[in-house]
């Protein structure tokens, strides 16, 4: 791997394909969607500070240990996480930067940052994604005034939005989901009561001129870095869509921070999944598009209305199925098979599906039958140039994968 200045070893997995987006940052780049989409969210938390250029390089400390990240966590796993070695990774949450900004004291931020995690292909996956990190804290011994002060003020300003919104929220502090024995209940209470209302408040606002009768539902959630935790969701084309996890901040982390007479809540939402939403936008790999078709469709956005993504034209897809036999108890990840495709055939690979699998009954070999759907989004390809893609294909997962083509 020419140009990065790191020791490699056994746990390296980055691939060129990946490394080659490290410095797009399209939170960054103005008109895009996601810059839009961040802007917004940043103007209705209008006192908070704003962090968005942290490095995508971080240690393994900052993005697991730091955050009580259990040793046998599955994230940790090679399968679902970019590392440069044992101890440098590709950040795969914003959370990963929590600590060091309340070290340095702040008290309410967002954190807006391109995130990193192996995964699954199809049109709401790809390998780097945006986040953002939203916290606040308060004083233990002000909680009160803070929290209902800001919940008084945040009311009024949002009796004039002209949206209904139903809030399902069943969840119950338990066993399974309790509060820190060092927090007084009463104040955990008022934080829950801030957190959830601040974060109801944002979906509000962000999707008033989408729906009119936004519903809104609390889940419980599980984070090694927050007790209690939920997630949030809203209803959409008929399914609940996760918009966002959150909860009260364990303790040691802010102790660990400096800052051990506040009491706060965490937030962490993704932004691609709420910008394909509001904008309409079909497919991840257009985020990543360079086309003008795409990006001068933002170029005049304004808030007050809404901008949908009017597709240029949908180019034909070209289908491939790849069969292989694994040994019997051999192992084999998607996520790697995945990974192998998307270096060969970068954004020209929409979709991966697993289509058929058995078992031979006298071998005990088992065959795996997935079907690879290539398409451009900006133009048509060819059979004979998939073709040649997809014969690499077999030839990199022969060799990486040690399986037996059919
Ligand atoms: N980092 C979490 C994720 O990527 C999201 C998250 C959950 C962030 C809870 C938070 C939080 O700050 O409090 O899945």
């Amino acid at each position: 791997m020419k140009g990065i200045p790191y020791e490699l070893d056994e746990q390296t997995n980055v691939t060129p394909t990946v490394l080659s987006k490290l410095f797009r940052k399209l939170h960054l780049q103005p008109h895009h969607p996601l810059f839009i989409l961040r802007k917004q969210i940043e103007s209705y938390f209008p006192h908070f500070s704003y962090f968005n250029t942290f490095n995508p390089i971080v240690t393994v400390q900052q993005n697991f240990d730091d955050l009580g990240f259990p040793k046998d966590h599955p994230g940790r796993n090679k399968t679902d996480s970019y590392y440069i070695n044992k101890q440098i990774m590709l950040r795969t949450h914003t959370s990963a930067h929590q600590l060091e900004v309340f070290r340095k004291g702040n008290n309410k931020f967002l954190i807006s940052a391109d995130v990193y995690r192996r995964d699954e292909i199809d049109s709401s996956h790809y390998p780097i994604f945006h986040q953002m990190e939203g916290a606040q804290i308060f004083n233990m011994n002000n909680a009160e005034q803070e929290t209902l002060d800001d919940i008084r003020y945040v009311t009024l300003l949002d009796s004039t939005l002209s949206v209904r919104e139903e809030v399902y929220d069943d969840t119950r502090i338990s066993e399974s989901n309790p509060t820190q024995s060092c927090h007084p209940l009463e104040q955990v209470d008022l934080i829950i009561r801030h957190l959830k209302f601040s974060l109801n408040s944002l979906v509000k606002k962000l999707f008033m001129h989408h729906d009119k009768n936004l519903k809104i539902r609390w889940i419980d959630g599980y984070f090694p870095f927050t007790s209690p935790s939920w997630e949030m969701e809203i209803f959409f084309k008929g399914k609940w869509l996760e918009i966002c996890g959150c909860g009260v901040i364990k303790q040691n982390i802010l102790n660990n921070a400096g800052q051990n007479d506040k009491i706060g809540w965490a937030f962490g939402l993704g932004l691609e999944r709420i910008a394909m939403v509001l904008f309409d936008i079909p497919d991840i790999r257009l985020f990543w598009s360079q086309d003008k078709r795409f990006l001068d469709q933002f170029n005049n956005f304004n808030h007050n209305e809404i901008i949908k993504f009017q597709p240029f034209s949908k180019f034909p897809s070209c289908i491939k199925d790849m069969s292989f036999w694994l040994d019997k108890n051999q192992d084999f990840h998607e996520n790697n098979f995945c990974e192998i495709i998307r270096n060969v055939a970068e954004d020209l690979v929409e979709d991966v599906k697993l289509v058929d699998e058995f078992v031979h009954p006298k071998t005990k070999k088992k065959s795996l039958c997935y079907r690879i759907n290539y398409r451009s989004m900006d133009r048509s390809v060819t059979n004979e140039e998939i073709n040649k893609i997809q014969e690499k294909v077999r030839i990199d997962v022969e060799a990486k994968l040690n399986v037996t083509l059919r």
